[in-house]
Parts: C-alpha cells; structure tokens; sequence
C-alpha cells in the first residue's frame, strides 16, 4: 500500500495480521481427516490476499464502536466467501486461470474435485463462524447478519453476478447491465463486509445505515472498476494473477464498454460519492476514507 498514508499502512497490517491469525486458527489443521482437501483450503486461504474485506469489515466496525473480537470473526467468514469465491472463479469451466495470489490455482495445484469442494466447505465454515460466535448483543441482529451473507452470496449476489458475467462472455452489455453485473458478483460481498462491521457495534439509525450502505454500494463498484482497469495495466508480477485475461478470454468489461480514461474517471467519481456519503461519520469514518482511496489508488 505504498501511496497511503504510513500510519494506515500500520493499521492495515496490524487487521492483516489478526485476521490471518484468525484463519490460521479456525482453519481445520491440514493432518486432519481428510488431509488433501484440509491442506487446499489453508492453500486456498491463507498467506495472501489484500484482505480489503476484513479490513472494510474494522473500518466500519470503528463508525459503531464494535469489539475487534467480534468484528475479527465477520471479517474471517467473508474473507472465507471471497477466497471460495475465488478458487471457484478460477475453474477451466470459470475463468480457467492457472495464477492466484502468485501461487498456482488451487484446481492446479490440487485437482479440479478438490478445488470445487474447497469453495463448499469454505463457504460451509463461513457460516458455521456466524452462527457460533456471539456477534451482537441481541440474537435477532445476529440472525439478520447470518441473512445478509447468505444474500449477498447466493444467486442474488455474488453467484448470480457470476452467472450473469459468464453468460455475458463475448457479448458486448449496456452500461446499466454491466454495472448490475459488477454490483453482484464483487459490490454484493464488500457491501456485506461493510455492514457486518457495522452491525457488531452499537446500532445505527436507518440515515446512517443509508449513508454507511451508499458506500459501500459505491466502493464495491469502484472496486470492481479498477480491477477491470488493472487487468490491462498492470502486470503479471504485480498482480500475482494474469494479467490480460478480460481480453483474451471476451469478457465484458468497463474497459471494454468505456475506455481505460473513462473508466479510471468512473471510479474517481464513485470514490467522491463515497466520501460524500459518510462526511458526517467525521473521524469515526477515517478508516472507511482511506480504504475508499486505497480500492481506487490501488495499483494491485
Ligand atoms: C479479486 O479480489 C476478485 C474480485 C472480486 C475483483 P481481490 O482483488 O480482493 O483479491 P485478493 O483477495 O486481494 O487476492
Ligand atoms: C471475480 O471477478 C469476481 C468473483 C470472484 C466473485 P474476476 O474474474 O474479474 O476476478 P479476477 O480478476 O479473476 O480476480
Ligand atoms: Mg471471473
Ligand atoms: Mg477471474
Ligand atoms: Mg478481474
């Protein structure tokens, strides 16, 4: 994060660090029964990723004055979706890529079988962490958290996004049908980790909560933005996955819709209503601010 204020780089890396030691815990130890699909979800999960969901996750987490301990338990169960989500995207029958996180697919390193079950298990404790861990002071909250991921993850989130990106491979999509498509397969997750964050602190009038979602809403477009961007701009190396993809594969893209130069302004645009939306949060949002430039300054 090397155009960012150090001290957020110390903040970051401090999250980075306790929810790393998270999953490195609650991860089924890789000598455990059966071993190979134990040992492809620690591959799958641990010692990589920008970990931006968990950290959205504490930065809103701070607007409530939510316990790290709980807000460390909601970051780990949506990073768990993001990486199944990941390893799935991944597949010959997906987006057949052979690189992640600088490291072989886990369908390469492993075999397709296991890395199709690595997603159902990830996805499996993903829940089972929601659902053991005290979260908020009141069980019907904890309950509407539960909701929320499974919404954002199922056919009305992420995976529909999914659905909706692989159909619309090679065709060209209106500016309105890509920017649903966006919303779903990457804005659905970041908007859940925002507002579990959120929830595991004090409550939030419906402005606020209005307010917090309009970020997160704007953010995880723009995130899916830059990554579009990224894929043509950046390289291999820098990325650890490959790069040129989009184009090679026909996907329908914001750089394919708009231009690199609109889509950079695009998500500029989204930065500022962003920002705009949580002003009011003053210095309680200072975290949200600074990942809001990270996710569009980013040049990974
Ligand atoms: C990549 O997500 C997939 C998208 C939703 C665009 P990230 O860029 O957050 O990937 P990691 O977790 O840092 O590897
Ligand atoms: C992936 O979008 C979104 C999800 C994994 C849900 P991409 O296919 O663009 O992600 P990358 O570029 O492979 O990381
Ligand atoms: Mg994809
Ligand atoms: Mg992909
Ligand atoms: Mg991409």
């Amino acid at each position: 994060m090397t155009t960012h204020p150090p001290e957020f780089q110390r903040w970051a890396a401090v999250q980075q660090n306790l929810i790393e030691s998270q999953l490195q815990s609650l991860l089924p130890a890789a000598d455990i029964v059966p071993q190979r699909l134990h040992e492809a979800m620690r591959y799958a999960v641990l010692g990589g990723g920008k970990r931006v969901r968990p950290l959205l996750a504490f930065a809103a987490g701070e607007v409530t004055a939510a316990a790290p301990s709980r807000v460390v338990i909601v970051g780990a169960a949506v990073e768990l979706i993001h990486a199944y989500s990941l390893v799935h995207d991944d597949l010959p029958c997906m987006d057949d890529d052979v690189l992640r996180r600088g490291k072989p697919t886990c369908h390469v390193e492993f075999d397709e079988a296991t890395a199709l079950l690595v997603g159902d298990a990830l996805q499996s404790l993903a829940f089972q962490l929601l659902a053991e861990h005290r979260l908020a002071d009141d069980a019907v909250v904890q309950l509407e958290m539960v909701k929320l991921l499974a919404a954002a993850s199922g056919s009305r989130g992420m995976a529909g996004g999914q659905a909706i990106d692989l159909a619309a491979t090679g065709k060209t999509l209106t500016l309105p049908e890509l920017e649903f498509m966006h919303i779903h397969k990457t804005g659905a997750i970041i908007r859940a980790a925002t507002l579990l964050g959120a929830h595991c602190g004090r409550a939030l009038d419906k402005k606020e909560l209005a307010r917090l979602d309009h970020f997160a809403k704007c953010i995880g477009l723009a995130f899916q933005v830059v990554d579009d961007v990224l894929d043509t701009e950046a390289s291999t190396a820098t990325l650890g996955k490959t790069a040129g993809k989009d184009a090679e594969q026909n996907k329908a893209t914001y750089v394919t819709v708009l231009g690199v130069a609109q889509s950079k302004k695009l998500a500029a645009e989204l930065r500022a209503d962003a920002l705009a939306a949580v002003e009011p949060f003053g210095a309680r949002a200072l975290r949200l601010r600074e990942l809001a430039d990270f996710i569009v300054l980013r040049k990974f």
